[in-house]
């Protein structure tokens, strides 16, 4: 993605940066694979960030080799990103950048909608001048909203969303969508993640909410270190396998390696593509405590309370379209989701700026 880049590369989450998927001539490549750079939640412990773990940038410059570049700036600011594209020559950006809190966003949805819409616009608009027209998306499978069917393949009906973060996903969707069909030359892979769970297997890389995690893992996994007495879940009377709700756990390398296969696809010239990111199978709240209280081998203590407003019972992927047409498929399970969550927990008991 810049000028020496082989491969179409890609803006990072949050703070904007760039990277190479494959160092310059006579470079060192990156020691552990290129799937620790594209770990949407390394940039948690790695950057100061308002949304994220507070670690000072120099930290991040320390970790990744030498010919990456790093850049932070604002997406709603469009003096900065003219700059960034100004100075660099990108084939493909990978936007992930966002506010992501589906209650949150129920609280705050002009926010929601002015970071999330007003921000990919303008990232659209600085790509559309510099000549940039390849853009990986990361979307949501709260695009589908209440399952009409299952497993949910991407001709599902979408929009009908019970929040605006789900709704800015979708309107970011059509608005690429129509970008894609009006102007020649755009390439688009929107890409429907399902629930990325996990850690990188080293244990150096994890997920560190801030605050009370708004996700089950990173809870459950608060709960089995002793941060948390006990976890609450919402409701127990769906028609599940339990009565809890059924979701389909990722594994977040997984879904790292489905973003390079999809800049892949971009250099087909593939228009506007969709897909989702899952495994096809769907676990309830209760199988994930039991899988991480064998993980960690510690017992997970919860206690059932009323159902949460806009959860459904069921949701899980029809992931054939990737595997037909990506060449990706999850390669991780249930046990090694847990098992890498657990290591990296257990590395950093209270969250990296507590280390
Ligand atoms: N984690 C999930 O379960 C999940 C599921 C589906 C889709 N997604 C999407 O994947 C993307 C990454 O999610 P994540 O889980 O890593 O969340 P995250 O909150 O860790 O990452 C989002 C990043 O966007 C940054 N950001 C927010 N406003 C910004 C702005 N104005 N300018 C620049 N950066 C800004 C934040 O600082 C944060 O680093 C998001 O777009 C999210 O909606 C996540």
């Amino acid at each position: 993605m810049s000028a020496q880049g082989t491969l179409p590369g890609g803006v990072l989450p949050g703070k904007y940066r760039h990277i190479e998927l494959e160092p310059p001539l006579g470079q060192p490549g990156c020691p552990r694979g290129c799937d620790r750079l594209l770990f949407s939640h390394r940039e948690q412990r790695l950057v100061p960030e308002t949304q994220g773990s507070a670690f000072p940038g120099t930290e991040l410059k320390a970790e990744l080799p030498l010919w990456i570049l790093f850049e932070e700036l604002d997406v709603l600011d469009e003096a900065a990103l003219r700059g960034l594209f100004g100075k660099h020559r990108f084939s493909a950006v990978m936007h992930f950048a966002g506010l992501k809190a589906v209650g949150e966003s129920v609280q705050q949805p002009l926010e929601y909608y002015k970071v999330n819409l007003t921000g990919t616009i303008r990232l659209l608009e600085a790509m559309n001048a510099h000549g940039v027209r390849n853009i990986v998306f990361s979307s949501s499978a709260t695009v589908y909203g209440d399952p009409a069917y299952l497993p949910l393949d991407e001709k599902h009906p979408v929009g009908g969303c019970t929040n605006p973060y789900g709704k800015s996903k979708y309107f970011i969707e059509e608005m690429i969508r129509d970008l894609c069909k009006a102007e020649k030359g755009w390439n688009a892979v929107l890409l429907r993640y399902f629930n990325p769970i996990g850690a990188h297997e080293s244990g150096d890389i994890g997920e560190d909410p801030q605050g009370i995690p708004n996700n089950l893992m990173p809870y459950v996994a608060q709960v089995a270190v002793g941060r948390r007495e006990f976890l609450s879940v919402f409701g127990n009377d769906y028609d599940t396998v339990d009565g809890t709700g059924v979701r389909d756990y990722i594994h977040i390398v997984d879904l790292a390696k489905g973003h390079i296969t999809a800049l892949k696809k971009l250099k087909e010239n593939c228009g506007c593509k969709i897909y989702n990111l899952g495994t096809g199978t769907g676990y309830s709240v209760l199988q994930m405590v039991k899988a991480m209280e064998k993980a960690s081998g510690r017992e997970i203590k919860y206690k059932i309370v009323a159902r949460r407003e806009g959860d459904v019972a069921t949701c899980y992927a029809d992931p054939g379209l990737a595997a037909q047409e990506l060449g990706w498929k999850a390669a991780f399970g249930l046990n090694k989701m847990c098992e890498d969550l657990w290591r990296w927990q257990m590395q950093n008991p209270m969250g990296f700026s507590k280390n």
